[in-house]
Parts: C-alpha cells; structure tokens; sequence
C-alpha cells in the first residue's frame, strides 16, 4: 500500500501503449467532424456509455470502429503529440509505442499516411517534451500472416524509422506461431521482436512468442503465472513482462485491481513493468494505472521505484541513456 507521502511520478519509460488507444471521446468526435465522418452516437456521453467491456473482443471492436475517424497524416500526428503531451505529465521520459497499420490500410487509408503523421510527432517529441521514442508497429493476429508480410514490407520500405515489430488483436485462437516467418523476417531486418501473450490467451501462447518470434518481450503475460516453468525461465532470462493493470480490469482479465497478480510477479522475480495499454478505453494514463495500484495492492514506494527502474531497463534503450535514466 502507498504511504501517501510519495505518489509523485517517477521519471519511467513506457513500453506497452497503442497510440489509437488514447484517442478520448471528444478527441473521436473532433476527427469526425474534421473529417466528415458520421459516428453511429449522439455525442460523446454516449459514446462513453459503451466502455463497459466484456472482454478483449467487445473492447476491439468499438476501438477499431472508432479508427474510421483518423484518415490524414496530420490526424495520426496530432493522436500522437496528445499522447506524449499527456504522457510528459505523468512522468514519461521515453516512449516505445505500438500503431496498427493493418487497421487503417484496410479501410483505404495509405500507409505513408499513418507512418509519417505517427513518425513526425514522435521525432519531434525529445525537443518538445523530452521524451525519446521509438515505433512498434503490430501485427494484427486475427488477420493472415500474408496481410502481416505486406504490412512489415510497406514499413520497411516506407523509410520512416521503427524500433520493433509487435503482435496484437484478438488472441484466442490465433497463436504467435502463425506469425513465425514475419517475426523472422523483421529480426534479420534487425528490428527488435515483441508480443502480445498470456493475456486472455494460455501460457503455451508466451512459450511460443518466446520460442519462435523471439520475443524479447511480453506483452501483458500475467497468465504466465499458471507455469511454474515458464515463471522460472521468464526470471532466469529477465524477460520483461509489460503489464497494464487498468486494462486487466477494465477486459475482465482480472476481477478487481486489489486482486492484481502484480505484487505477486515481483515478488516471484519477474522483470515486470506497468504501462497504459489504451488509456483512452481503460480509465486512464500511465501515472493514473500506478495511483490506482498502490490505492489498490501491496506496492510501497520501494517497489514504485523498482517498477519504474525496470521500465528502463527493460527499454530498448542504449547503454548510455539507460545509464542516464536509471
Ligand atoms: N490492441 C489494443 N489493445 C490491445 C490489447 N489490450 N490486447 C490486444 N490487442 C490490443
Ligand atoms: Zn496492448
């Protein structure tokens, strides 16, 4: 529990964040206005009616749908420099962040239009707020691991810079194996690797990630829990696991944050991170998941420390400015 006296914001780096996930209600309403884009609600009260999930599933199709509003470069640039405008306030120094090309290309946006909107605001982000930043382009799982290919040739090609590939969308049922040839492909093109696993999906789902995507990574992986052996290969490896203890909630992952595994994972050994996941969807940003957390779990100021030292540590980040950050 916080013993109050220091919910001050640590300087952390935040490693699991889709930058569409932090588009707010008003913000939805504004693109569509901009754009001419009729939105199935009244107004945003209505629209923020619906943000009472079931699971992953109900939660992705009102965060694709609302995707429709974003359609110039300038639309992905202004989603992104509000996010790290919010994100310098909540004591975010460096930001690695995903985007789902495959969800715009779909509906007839050009790729160049996401990648250079996106890229713009984040190059511009160590003079304007001081956060450094890398691109995690992701992999939509429930589409085919052709559609991937063409999404990771159209970004290598695009010449716009990107850090890693990631894996996300709907995980039951579409195991990171499906995806070996493109993780495969984005590592001999010396992009880092990271999924999404152990959300809603098994344990064998981060063995695999691990296993044959080479992830360096996982996203979320608080059902890794269940393995005893995986635990224990997550620690001997000090794979980090970046989890979002908001979102965990808000999909049913979890049933109540004072129930979260994540005293447990640290106490267990595991390299383990908090981030935002889709602040806009889940209740709120980064400095918003660890007030709620220490309110709700055993986290006192020792273990926020460690929280946010993992963070860099488990950055892609170079040596000289993790030794700078930690
Ligand atoms: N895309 C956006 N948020 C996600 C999440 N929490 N899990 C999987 N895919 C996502
Ligand atoms: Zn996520």
């Amino acid at each position: 529990m916080s013993t109050g006296v220091v919910d001050a914001v640590l300087p952390s780096a935040e490693l699991h964040l889709h930058l569409e996930g932090t588009l707010e209600p008003s913000t939805i309403f504004e693109l569509a206005e901009r754009n001419r884009v009729r939105l199935p609600y009244a107004d945003v009260d209505e629209l923020a009616a619906r943000y009472d999930f079931a699971d992953l599933q109900s939660f992705l199709d009102l965060y694709y749908a609302n995707m429709a509003t974003l359609r110039t470069a300038q639309d992905f640039a202004d989603m992104t420099d509000a996010y790290l405008a919010r994100a310098a306030v909540a004591g975010v120094v460096h930001a690695e962040v995903f985007v789902d090309p495959q969800a715009h290309t779909a509906r007839g946006v050009a790729l160049e239009e996401v990648l250079d909107g996106v890229g713009s605001a984040l190059a511009a982000a160590p003079s304007v707020y001081g956060i450094t930043t890398g691109l995690i382009p992701c992999v939509l799982r429930d589409r085919s691991a052709a559609d991937a290919m063409t999404m990771l040739d159209g970004v290598l090609r695009s010449g716009v810079p990107v850090l890693g590939l990631g894996l996300d969308s709907a995980e039951v049922g579409n195991p990171p194996s499906v995806f070996r040839d493109v993780f495969d492909r984005a590592g001999a093109e010396g992009l880092h690797r990271v999924a999404h696993a152990g959300e809603e999906g098994p344990p064998a789902y981060v063995w695999e990630a691990l296993d044959l995507l080479g992830a360096e990574r996982i996203d979320h992986g608080v059902r890794s829990l269940e393995d005893d052996e995986l635990v224990a290969r997550l620690v001997r490896q000090r794979t980090p696991l970046t989890v979002c203890p908001l979102s965990n909630v808000r999909l049913r992952v979890i049933d109540d944050l004072a129930d979260h595994p994540l005293p447990e994972m640290i106490r267990r050994g595991l390299v383990v991170t908090v981030n935002s996941d889709d602040p806009a969807y889940f209740g709120g940003y980064l400095d918003d998941n660890m007030t709620a957390l220490r309110a709700a779990c055993d986290i006192d100021d020792a273990a926020a420390e460690l929280l946010a030292r993992n963070s860099v540590e488990a950055s892609f980040l170079d040596g000289d400015r993790k030794r700078e950050l930690l």
